[in-house]
């Protein structure tokens, strides 16, 4: 048998094996006895050593494509497998939590869900609707809409986990629920009172004070004649509904692309101390131009602040990793 007649038995026998592998172990197993060191191809490489220069030149050449060949075969058949293999370990982990539901009182809401229905309840007594928009979300809407000009250094504030679909850089986990914001002001004539709660994702490692993935509630009102001391006004009103009337708060100036003026605000505790819960500003008219409204007819102000902070806040617990530890002692506590 030529060496040519062995590489396409090789090949064949590869390809097969390839197509058939019914597991990501097999896969390798074809991978290693074929591609690998000690793999057939490697060893018919090796014997080109034996052939003249022209034929080790050509024969050389065909091990190389079949190299190739079987290479982004063998990837495009893990891609599948291990596509296959995670849709079947979710369906085998699927709970069914509804005998729980019905019959007993084990389990309640958890600790951040709470949080979330109390504040969408201290809003809506204040007058606002309740709004969401998608945690998968384009840079457009993220950032360039909030008036994050390319390239940015306001942009590095945010570190911001990308998703592998379309272009490079354009689509990504929402770093922020101020998106929502655009989205409301697209598709609704103001005035507007919104508030946007929602889970927010940024890449960061897990500590007492930070979560890679955390909610955040952002609130919009978009009227005529709205001033900074309408903003003001409004957190106070929030703060002394949500932790009681001895609390207050405070702004301090700040900066934020899509708010002019900009801010941060603080809740003052009735002991002197303070929270720093999140930020806000007057909405920058190149915003409201970019979502079709008037800078000259209407303004607004916008804030957003984390949630797990004000949740651990109020519950006094000190390192936000308890609340997706899941453990059922710490949780029940509320
Ligand atoms: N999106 C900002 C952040 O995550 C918080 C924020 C600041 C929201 C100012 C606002 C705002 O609506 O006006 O850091």
């Amino acid at each position: 048998m030529t060496m040519m007649d062995e590489l396409a038995r090789i090949a064949d026998d590869a390809r097969a094996r390839l197509a058939e592998a019914p597991t990501v172990d097999a896969l390798d197993e074809v991978v290693r006895t074929t591609l690998g060191k000690k793999g057939s191809l490697k060893g018919l490489k090796r014997e080109l050593g034996r052939l003249d220069p022209d034929e080790r030149k050509s024969v050389g050449q065909a091990v190389n494509d079949v190299i190739d060949e079987l290479q982004a075969a063998a990837d495009d058949r893990r891609h599948d497998l291990e596509r296959a293999e995670r849709t079947e370990r979710l369906q085998a982990d699927r709970l069914d939590l509804t005998e729980v539901m019905a019959g007993s009182r084990a389990g309640h809401l958890h600790l951040v869900t709470q949080a979330i229905m109390e504040l969408e309840d201290v809003f809506v007594g204040l007058g606002f609707t309740v709004a969401e928009g998608p945690e998968v979300e384009t840079d457009h809407y993220n950032f360039g809409a909030l008036n994050f000009p390319e390239g940015h250094p306001a942009r590095d504030m945010y570190d911001t986990l990308y998703v592998d679909f379309g272009e490079p850089g354009h689509t990504l986990l929402r770093t922020h629920t101020s998106p929502v914001q655009v989205r409301v002001m697209e598709t609704t004539e103001p005035p507007i009172y919104s508030v946007m709660p929602g889970r927010t994702f940024r890449q960061d490692t897990a500590d007492a004070t930070h979560l890679p993935v955390f909610h955040q509630i952002e609130g919009l009102v978009i009227d005529r004649g709205i001033t900074l001391t309408d903003l003001a006004g409004t957190i106070d009103r929030f703060t002394k509904a949500y932790f009681g009337g001895a609390f207050s708060s405070r702004l301090r100036p700040s900066y934020f692309p899509f708010t002019e003026p900009s801010a941060e605000f603080d809740i003052i505790r009735p002991d002197g101390s303070f929270l720093e819960l999140g930020g806000c500003g007057m909405v920058h008219p190149n915003v409201l131009r970019n979502c079709g409204i008037d800078p000259e007819e209407f303004s607004g102000f916008a804030f957003g602040f984390g949630i797990e902070r004000l949740a651990v806040t109020k519950a006094g617990v000190d390192d936000l990793r308890e609340l997706i530890t899941n453990d059922v002692r710490f949780l029940r506590q509320f």
